[in-house]
């Protein structure tokens, strides 16, 4: 098969993956719909009624135990994807089960016109484990930052007396597929065709600190005055690309000395994911707002906007969202975040990523000819690819030999497992992914 274009976050054109294999139905049975498992799965069925946003892989995924997942064939995967770095504690983890079911029992969804004690609860933990001071509760990363955005934007007209706020953000970034994130994310691919974008966006190289004073003298000259700096700790979906702590300590400074907000895209390695709670700790300095989703609910949904007091500037009626920190989804992160502490996860991350490491570098001495090298924190790493090779290719065939990993971008395998991998199951990994690699050799 031809090497695919990847168009999104890890997302591949539905056109560059094989049509959902028909071997998938051969063995369905007719459909109750009160009772479909996937063994009676049909992807040409699924194909006709849900939009081609995705490609997808031609499996169905049936089940999952810790970070094992199965497919509708009995087929077993350990899970080096984990929803894209979203399952914190695997799957069917007895402390999720046990709140979701607590929680559905108990009370599932209000209004946020009435106190809601768990969204409370929640809000607590997090600002007394974090820098934050106040918290906001949406659905997604991408409402999370388009939030953030809002924010900044009216800190800019009320704080810093701005009429046409300017957020920079970075070359490379991902920050979500609302237009206002799509706008922010420094992607021509992902902005293709959905012009007219949202104004106010400037985008720089990332880790590179004098392109950013540059931008900043560029703008004033122009009277266009910057409300915020966006960036991502480190840049997941632009390739597992890690901040430099010197240039985000030099961002900072800048923030300080101008009063520029800067705001942190957590979204993807916060809640433990880099070896510490947060990516901004491994980078070294406190934002004043950041955004948090993805291992926030360990795969139910929810999205956070975390800010210090001084830019809480949001008042009734500026913000919402109906669903935004309902009593089940804030019960359920509420004992991700508790798990997280109990089982000493954040040690777990550091020592399990510090054995991938390790084994991916044997990996890449042992296939020059196929990766160059490794790059990553905690359980969110990268094998960089060598010249014409495409992570897609590895990817599926990984799968084959029951390994899910994705892409990050389109030269970068990316391995973002469950916190709570063990280190057999790492070894496991690596074995695998060495199986997958000497077939491509
Ligand atoms: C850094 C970052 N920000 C935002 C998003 C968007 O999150 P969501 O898909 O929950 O809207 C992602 C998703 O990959 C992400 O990695």
């Amino acid at each position: 098969m031809s090497s695919p274009t990847l168009t999104s976050e890890t997302q591949l054109t539905p056109d560059s993956l094989p049509q959902a294999s028909s071997d998938l139905v051969a063995n369905a049975t007719s459909a109750d719909a009160s009772s479909t498992t996937q063994a009676d799965f049909q992807p040409d069925v699924f194909d006709q009624h849900v939009m081609s946003t995705y490609g997808r892989f031609p499996i169905a995924l049936e089940r999952g135990e810790g970070c094992r997942v199965w497919d509708s064939n009995g087929k077993a995967y350990l899970d080096f994807v984990a929803g894209i770095a979203t399952c914190t504690l695997g799957h069917a983890h007895p402390a999720m089960v046990e709140a979701v079911t607590t929680q559905i029992k108990k009370l599932h969804h209000v209004s946020n016109l009435y106190y809601i004690p768990e969204q409370g609860a929640l809000a607590e933990w997090l600002t007394a484990n974090s820098c934050a001071d106040r918290v906001f509760f949406c659905n997604s990363g991408a409402e999370a930052n388009e939030g953030a955005i809002k924010l900044a934007r009216k800190y800019g007209h009320t704080e810093l007396g701005i009429d046409a706020p300017v957020i920079i953000t970075a070359q490379a970034s991902f920050h979500g597929r609302t237009l206002a994130t799509v706008t922010a994310t420094g992607q021509p691919k992902y902005q293709k065709n959905f012009n007219p974008l949202v104004p106010g966006f400037y985008y720089v190289p990332y880790n590179d600190i004098e392109a950013l004073r540059t931008a900043i003298r560029e703008l004033d000259a122009e009277q266009r005055q910057v409300a915020a700096i966006l960036l991502e700790p480190m840049q997941g979906e632009g390739g597992v690309c890690p901040g430099n702590p010197v240039y985000f300590k030099q961002v900072r400074q800048l923030c300080d000395e101008t009063g520029i907000l800067l705001m942190l895209d957590e979204v993807q390695v916060g809640m433990g994911r880099t070896g510490n709670l947060w990516g901004y700790q491994t980078v070294g300095v406190e934002p004043d707002v950041f955004t948090s989703a993805k291992g926030l609910g360990g795969g139910v949904p929810i999205g956070a906007i975390l800010t210090k007091r001084h830019c809480d500037v949001f008042k009734p009626g500026e913000h919402g969202s109906t669903f935004g920190g309902n009593p089940f989804v804030c019960g359920v992160a509420l004992k991700v975040c508790e798990t997280l502490a109990s089982e000493n996860l954040l040690a777990n991350v550091r020592s399990r990523g510090k054995q991938l490491r390790a084994g991916l570098q044997k990996i890449v001495q042992k296939y020059p000819s196929l990766c160059t090298g490794v790059r990553g924190w905690g359980l969110i790493n990268g094998l960089v690819l060598a010249e014409g090779i495409a992570a897609l290719d590895i990817v599926k065939v990984a799968l084959e030999e029951g390994l899910l990993v994705i892409p990050a971008s389109a030269k970068v395998v990316r391995m973002v497992p469950p916190l709570i991998v063990s280190e057999a199951e790492v070894d496991q990994a690596l074995a695998l992914l060495d199986r997958t690699l000497s077939k491509l050799a």
